[in-house]
């Protein structure tokens, strides 16, 4: 029986909440403001998918991109990365590692 629970709840976790709660994660960051079809030349989610997806399935990636993102490199600081926590930075890249869907 608790085999049930334990599933379902997994179910929930990958189906669920989680992929819509990260996308409005990225709204209330003000992610979209560059990302999402606007002028600002900005890679779309899309592509930022494609070039994070080599990362799927490595522990710590989503924390190391998020902390990569959060320093910003020498040539491009934006303040949008710069302000995230080290947390809201790492579900953030995970949602992306894992397809930005
Ligand atoms: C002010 C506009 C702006 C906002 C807001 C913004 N970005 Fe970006 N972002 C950019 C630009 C421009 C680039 C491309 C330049 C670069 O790679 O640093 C970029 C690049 C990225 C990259 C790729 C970095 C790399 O080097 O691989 C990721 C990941 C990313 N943004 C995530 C986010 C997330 C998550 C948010 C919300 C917290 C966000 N961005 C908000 C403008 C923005």
């Amino acid at each position: 029986m608790k085999i049930i629970y334990v599933f379902s709840f997994a179910v929930f976790l990958l189906f669920g909440n989680t992929c819509q709660a990260n996308r409005q994660l990225a709204n209330r960051n003000g992610c979209m403001n560059c990302h999402a079809d606007t002028d600002y030349d900005a890679p779309s989610w899309a592509e930022l998918a494609t070039n994070y997806k080599k990362y799927q399935g490595q522990p710590d990636a989503a924390r190391i991109q998020g902390e990569r993102l959060r320093q910003g490199t020498f040539f491009t600081k934006i303040k949008a990365h710069q302000k995230l926590t080290p947390t809201t930075a790492t579900d953030l890249m995970e949602w992306i590692i894992d397809g930005a869907k």
